[in-house]
Parts: C-alpha cells; sequence; structure tokens
C-alpha cells in the first residue's frame, strides 16, 4: 500500500513525470532480443537488487479453504443460520484475524457476474489509448488520479504498476474530475460496489467484537468513526515483466487502513502475504473477496488482530489486474486500544493514534514498519 490511504496533499507528493509502467513494459517487450531475461532492460528504479524471496504454494495445503474462507452470510446476528453455526464462523474469523490478518468471503450477496462484469469494465479501462488514460492522469500534489507508482523519494524501488486512484467517500471528497468516463459503466459500478462493501465492512467489524466476546459490538467501528470514515479505492494494473524475478508489482508492505478489500484478478494469480517469515501465495477463489486488516486494526484491537504484511509479484505472460478499497478513519479521529483488550499479560502495545495515514507515509517512505513507529510494547510471546 505505498500511497493507499494518503488522501491530501503532502510535501513529499510531487506529481509523476515517469512513464507509465504499461508503456515501459511494451517498449522493452519491443527492443529485447529475448536471449534470458537479463537481457531485458528493466529501468533501474523497477529493480529489487537482492532479489526477493519466493514464496510457498499452498494449493496442495487446504489452509486457504478449510480455515481462510468464511461464509460471510453466517457473520450477522440477522443470518438465518443456527447459533452455533454463526459461532463456528466467528471462530474462523477470529483464527484467521489472529494469525494471518487475511481471509477471503464468499457469499457475501455479489454475484458472480456481477464481479465479472467489473473486472472485465477495468481491464477495459486500462486497455483504453494511452492520451485517454491521461486525461485522468494524477495532477501535481494529488493522490487521485491514473499514473505509475508515485516517486517519493530517491530511494524507493518502484512498483511495476499502473493505478488509478479514486475517493469514493465521503461524497464531497470525491473528484470526479479523476472518474473516467469511459467505460461508461465504471462509475456506477463502483457506486454500487463500494456501497455493498460499507454494509460488509460495517457487519465484518461488529462480528469482530463478537469473535472477541466483547461486551459492546460496536467499539471496532466506534474506534474507526464510522460515520466519517474515508473509503478509497485503488484500480491496480500490472502489466507483464519480461524479468519477473527482479522487480515487484507491490512492495511488501502492509496497509494504513482499518481493513482492505481487495477483488482479484480471475485468473491470473500475484498476491502473496507473509506469515510467521514465510511468503504464502494467495489462491483465487472464483467469486471470494479478499480481505485483509490493516495497522489500525492491529492497533484497535491491541495486537490481537494481525495487519497482514503482503506484496505482489509479477509474471511475464499476463496482464493482472485487482481492485483494492481502503476503509481508514478520517485524519481527525482519535484511535485507541480497546480498554477490555489491555489485560497483565497484553499491557498497551501501541499509543494512541490521530492521522496514522502521515505516521504510516513518514515512515515507509525510510524503508520501516510504520506500526514499529507507535509500538509500545512486544506482543506476548503466546498468543
Ligand atoms: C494494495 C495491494 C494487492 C493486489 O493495493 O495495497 O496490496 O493484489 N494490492 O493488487
Ligand atoms: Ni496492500
Amino acid at each position: 500500500m505505498a500511497e493507499d490511504t494518503v488522501k491530501t496533499t503532502t510535501e513529499h507528493q510531487a506529481p509523476s513525470t515517469n512513464k507509465t509502467v504499461q508503456e515501459i513494459a511494451a517498449q522493452i517487450i519491443h527492443q529485447g532480443n529475448g536471449e534470458g531475461e537479463e537481457k531485458f532492460n528493466i529501468p533501474e528504479r523497477y529493480i529489487h537488487e537482492n532479489g526477493y524471496p519466493s514464496a510457498i504454494n499452498f494449493d496442495s495445503d487446504p489452509t486457504w479453504v478449510n480455515s481462510l474462507l468464511v461464509d460471510f452470510s453466517r457473520l450477522s446476528p440477522f443470518s438465518s443460520s443456527s447459533p452455533k453455526t454463526r459461532e463456528e464462523e466467528l471462530e474462523k474469523l477470529r483464527f484467521a484475524l489472529t494469525n494471518w490478518g487475511c481471509f477471503q468471503v464468499m457469499n457475501h450477496g455479489m454475484s458472480s457476474s456481477f464481479l465479472e462484469e467489473f473486472r472485465q469494465v477495468i481491464k477495459q479501462f486500462f486497455a483504453l489509448p494511452l492520451e485517454e488514460k491521461q486525461k485522468y492522469a494524477r495532477g501535481p500534489n494529488d493522490f487521485d488520479g491514473y499514473g505509475n507508482d508515485s516517486d517519493i523519494s530517491s530511494k524507493q524501488t518502484l512498483d511495476w504498476t499502473d493505478r488509478l486512484y479514486l475517493s469514493v467517500y465521503p461524497e464531497k471528497d470525491r473528484k470526479l474530475g479523476y472518474w473516467p468516463q469511459k467505460p461508461q459503466r465504471l462509475r456506477e459500478i463502483i457506486d454500487e460496489f463500494c456501497a455493498t462493501l460499507r454494509s460488509m465492512f460495517e457487519i465484518l467489524l461488529k462480528a469482530m467484537a463478537h469473535s472477541l466476546h466483547l461486551d459492546d459490538d460496536q467499539i471496532f467501528l466506534n474506534e474507526h468513526g464510522i460515520d466519517q470514515d474515508s473509503v478509497h479505492a485503488r484500480f491496480n494494473f500490472y502489466p507483464i515483466c519480461p524479468s519477473p524475478h527482479q522487480t515487484l508489482g507491490v512492495k511488501p508492505h502492509a496497509d494504513g487502513t482499518t481493513m482492505t478489500f481487495l477483488l482479484q484478478d480471475e485468473e491470473v494469480e500475484g498476491l502473496q502475504v507473509l506469515k510467521d517469515g514465510q511468503w504464502y501465495k494467495v489462491p483465487i477463489i472464483p467469486g471470494a473477496i479478499f480481505i485483509n486488516a490493516g495497522d489500525l486494526t492491529e492497533i484497535i484491537s491491541n495486537g490481537v488482530f494481525k495487519s497482514a504484511v503482503h506484496r505482489v509479484v509479477t509474471n511475464s505472460d499476463k496482464e493482472r489486474i485487482s481492485l483494492a478499497v481502503f476503509f481508514f478513519p478520517r485524519s481527525d479521529k482519535v484511535v485507541t486500544p480497546i480498554k477490555e483488550l489491555v489485560t497483565d499479560d497484553r499491557p498497551q502495545m501501541y499509543q494512541q493514534v490521530t492521522n496514522y495515514t502521515d505516521i504510516f507515509f513518514k515512515h515507509y517512505q525510510l524503508g520501516q514498519r510504520p506500526l514499529d513507529a507507535v509500538r509500545i510494547a512486544q506482543p506476548p510471546s503466546s498468543s
């Protein structure tokens, strides 16, 4: 989440004068002589000098389906499931968030055909001629708009991706000049998708409180500040990379959000999550939405729930798209770890924070984990 949650201007933000990755890729592929990937002339700014560790494929492991796939329809107290079924699903949610910081959901109420239509519309946008997309080019001192990875620091290795970033909620923050008019359905479908995610988000935050048997089931919603929060959407396009072992689609990061929802490409994998020092590939589960907790959930839950560190790898034969929708508190909201989760065994792990987005980017730019900047104590050894 290089610039997932920044919504207003910061002094670090420079307009991107760079080429899009789509242009760079096209040029390299055109020039490449095909004799091994080192022959391809990947611009230095995109190369991870020391390479990066490979990931374990979970295909033969049932964890993603048995333990990390939540039936969303069972989470709501108004669901038709029996209390026992709901308890089991809440336990799954608790397991996923305490151990992995992420999971996928099915039965969330959005049909596969609706999700497929959305993916097609996203693909159509990125397939438009460059001049058409440039009409929405990110402006100076802005995060909204279309462009490559924001070039914030000369030390930064750039992500092999182009993006369209849009503020969605509150509605008054929408910069409609950046909302593409083509494909025609795009605006409407963003609205529909984000409105559904908003209600899912509320159900989820209540379910999180239930899963920890907290007295007040509104407590995550209140700490997040549900009535005045912000929701931003980032459309990601990962062009083919002729030298995929040298680049990353998105470098390792955790999101500076409370929660992030991700619509993955329906056939091209790329997302990976880190757990106990090991990278795992996230499989594509048809019709499912991937959800990861962000740093603010880790802070609010006093470290009981984990903010998942994740990255995206590139590949040499297929383009990939995804859509990440970020939920985070308003910049002046004071966010505090839940008192009931601060105990003798688990002292307060994080400071109370305001405008975490700012903290996030200051540390992210220096290559540090932003959560460490607000950490008071290490987690208990057995949690
Ligand atoms: C992000 C992100 C993952 C993906 O945009 O923050 O982690 O699969 N995206 O595109
Ligand atoms: Ni992310």
